[in-house]
C-alpha cells in the first residue's frame, strides 16, 4: 500500500499568471473543466488578485461570474483561491468588516479553499481573513511565504506554522514563489513543521520551477510526510511557472507513493492548454529555462523584469547591476521581508532609488510604510539608521500594532462610492470589485454589458486605441522659472496630488506635491522657506527630470 500524495493544480490561476500574464481567457478554460473535475485533484487553484485584476482590466469578464462558472462546471472538485490576508486582492489593508464580507460572498459563490498569505508573514494580518473563513466552514489554509534570510531558521517557520494552526487553519502551506526551496531544506522544514504541530497537521507545498531544482524538492517534502503538492499541466508548465502534473504521478513511481490522479484525463488536459497556447504568444513569458542566479540574488525572476523595464524607463538600464546588487541591501536594512507582491515592488523600486539618487535620499511612500509598521512587522530587526531616515521622511510615527487596527468601518462608504458608478449592479459583489480596484472598476462596470473580450490570438481584431489626450497646459508658464528659485522634479513621472497654490507661505521640507514614478508615490518638498510665486504642474501632468515643479518668489 502506497500513501497517497494529494495534488493541487494551478493551471487555472498561477501558471497563466507566471507564464501568460494572467491572460487566459474564460472561453479557453472551460472546455478543459470536465477533464479537470474528473481527475482526482485534492483542489484547482482557479482565483487571485492577478485574476481577478486581469478579468477587470483586459478581458472585460466579471470575475464573479467567473467562479460561478467553474463551480458550475466542476462541481466534484474543491475551488481554491489565494487570498493575500487583510490585503484581499488589493494593494492596501482593509478594515475587517470588509474582509469578513469580502471572505462571505467568495464561499457563497463557490470557493472551498483559501489559501490565505501575508508578504511580510506577520500572521497577525491573516487572524481576521482566517476567522472568517473558519465561519463560512469552509477550508481555510494557514500560508508561510518562503524566504531564505539569516533569520528565516525552520524552527522560526515552524513556531508561525503553529501560531496559525492555533489561529485555526485547517492545513499549512509553504508558498516558495521564487523557487528558493532546496530539497534538503524542503525536508527539513517539512519535519520541522510536523514535528511542531503534529503529525496530522496537513502539510501543502507550491513550489515554482525556475530554479530547476524544485520537483526534487516536492520528492523530498513527500518523503518528510508533505501531503499536498501543487503542480500544473504540463503544457503549461517550468519556465517560472511549475513542477509538471503529469511528470509528478510518473516520478512517483515505485517510490512507495502515489497520486489519485487519472492519467487519461490528464493527457486530455494537456492536449486542450497545447492548442491554447499559441493564442497568448505576445504574453508568453521569454524566459523558459532555469535561471540558479535567483539564489545568490534572492531577486524572483518576476522582479528582475519589471526592475528591467523600470531602468529603461529611466533610461539607465546600464545601471540595472547596481539595482541588482543594491535589492539585497535594501531588503536586509528592511528586515528581511520576503519578496513577494507587494514587498518585492516596495523593496526593487526603493532600490532603483538608491541606485538613482543616492542611498535613501529620497524614499518612497509605500518604503516609508514598511520601514514604520503599515505594512505589519517582520522577522528581522530593521537598520536602525534608515528607521530613523524613514521617521524624517515620513513625518509620521512607527507603529508596532496591526495594521487593520487603524481603519475604521469603511463598508457604507465603499458602497455609497460604487453606487455611483454607472453600470453598478447594487450587489455586495461589485462593492467588493470596487473596493479592490477602485481605479479599474469604473471603466469595468460601464463596459461589462459588452461581454468578454478575448486577448488571444484568435480573438477578432480590436479598434486602434483612441489617442492620448493632449496634455494639459501647465498654468502661468508664461515665463521661464529660474531653477535656483523652484523646487525640480527628482525624477521623471506623473503628478498625483498638488498641496500648495501660489501666493502660499511654506516652510522648508513642506510638503508641496505627489509624484508617481515606477508605480510608486513619492512626496516632494519644499527645498528651502519661502512663498510659492507659480505651480508649475497639475495633477496628471507627466513631468521629466529636472522639470520645474515650483516656482518661489
Ligand atoms: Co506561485
Amino acid at each position: 500500500m502506497s500513501r497517497v500524495i494529494q495534488v493541487t493544480d494551478v493551471i487555472l490561476r498561477d501558471a497563466h499568471q507566471s507564464l501568460l500574464a494572467t491572460r487566459m481567457a474564460m472561453e479557453d478554460m472551460i472546455p478543459a473543466c470536465e477533464d479537470l473535475d474528473n481527475a482526482g485533484y485534492w483542489s484547482l487553484e482557479c482565483w487571485g488578485g492577478a485574476t481577478f485584476d486581469s478579468c477587470i482590466r483586459f478581458l472585460n469578464e466579471d470575475p464573479w461570474e467567473r467562479l460561478r462558472t467553474f463551480k458550475k462546471l466542476m462541481p466534484k472538485t474543491p475551488l481554491q483561491m489565494l487570498l493575500r490576508g487583510q490585503n484581499l486582492l488589493g494593494y492596501r489593508h482593509y478594515e475587517d468588516g470588509v474582509v469578513q464580507r469580502f471572505v462571505d460572498k467568495a464561499a457563497e459563490n463557490g470557493m472551498d479553499v483559501f489559501r490565505v498569505f501575508d508578504a511580510l508573514n506577520d500572521l497577525r494580518n491573516l487572524e481576521t481573513a482566517i476567522a472568517a473563513v473558519k465561519k463560512t466552514g469552509k477550508h481555510a489554509q494557514g500560508t508561510i511565504s518562503y524566504t531564505v534570510s539569516p533569520v528565516h531558521t525552520v524552527a522560526a517557520f515552524a513556531d508561525m506554522a503553529k501560531s496559525l494552526k492555533d489561529m485555526g487553519a485547517d492545513s499549512i502551506c509553504i508558498k516558495d514563489m521564487a523557487a528558493l526551496l532546496k530539497p534538503q531544506a524542503a525536508y527539513d522544514l517539512v519535519k520541522g513543521i510536523k514535528r511542531t504541530c503534529g503529525e496530522d497537521t496537513l502539510v501543502h507545498v507550491h513550489v515554482h520551477a525556475t530554479t530547476g531544482v524544485t520537483m526534487v524538492s516536492l520528492m523530498k517534502a513527500i518523503e518528510a510526510g508533505c501531503d499536498i503538492v501543487d503542480t500544473a499541466i504540463s503544457s503549461l508548465s517550468l519556465g517560472s511557472g511549475h513542477n509538471p502534473t503529469e511528470a509528478l504521478v510518473e516520478m512517483l513511481e515505485g517510490t512507495g507513493f502515489s497520486t489519485r490522479l487519472d492519467k487519461e484525463r490528464l493527457l486530455k488536459a494537456k492536449r486542450h492548454f497545447a492548442t491554447v497556447r499559441p493564442n497568448y504568444k505576445e504574453y508568453l513569458s521569454e524566459f523558459s529555462g532555469v535561471d540558479t542566479e535567483i539564489f545568490e540574488s534572492q531577486i524572483p525572476g518576476g522582479m528582475i523584469s519589471n526592475l528591467e523595464s523600470q531602468m529603461k524607463s529611466q533610461n539607465s538600464l546600464h545601471r540595472l547591476p547596481d539595482v541588482l546588487a543594491e535589492v539585497p541591501r535594501v531588503r536586509a536594512d528592511a528586515g528581511y521581508p520576503p519578496l513577494v507582491t507587494p514587498s518585492s515592488q516596495i523593496v526593487g523600486t526603493q532600490a532603483v532609488f538608491n541606485v538613482l539618487m543616492g542611498r535613501y535620499k529620497t524614499m518612497t511612500a509605500e518604503f516609508v510604510d514598511l520601514m514604520l509598521g503599515y505594512y505589519g512587522s517582520t522577522l528581522g530587526e530593521k537598520n536602525a539608521d534608515v528607521l530613523a531616515q524613514a521617521l524624517a521622511q515620513g513625518k509620521k510615527p512607527a507603529i508596532t500594532g496591526r495594521p487593520a487596527d487603524l481603519l475604521a468601518p469603511e463598508w457604507d462608504a465603499l458602497r455609497a462610492q460604487a453606487a455611483a458608478l454607472e453600470g453598478f449592479n447594487g450587489s455586495d459583489e461589485d462593492v467588493l470589485t470596487f473596493a479592490m480596484f477602485p481605479q479599474v472598476a469604473p471603466k469595468f462596470f460601464k463596459t461589462r454589458a459588452e461581454g468578454p473580450k478575448h486577448v488571444g490570438k484568435a480573438a477578432a481584431p480590436v479598434a486602434a486605441p483612441a489617442p492620448a489626450p493632449a496634455p494639459a497646459p501647465a498654468p502661468a508658464a508664461d515665463a521661464p522659472a529660474d531653477p535656483a528659485r523652484s523646487c525640480l522634479s527628482p525624477l521623471p513621472g506623473m503628478v498625483v496630488r498638488v498641496n500648495v497654490s501660489a501666493g502660499q507661505t511654506v516652510e522648508a521640507d513642506a510638503p508641496l506635491l505627489v509624484l508617481e514614478s515606477m508605480k510608486m508615490e513619492t512626496n516632494i518638498s519644499a527645498p528651502f522657506a519661502g512663498t510659492v510665486k507659480s505651480v508649475r504642474v497639475m495633477p496628471g501632468d507627466a513631468v521629466a527630470e529636472n522639470q520645474v515643479l515650483v516656482e518661489f518668489a
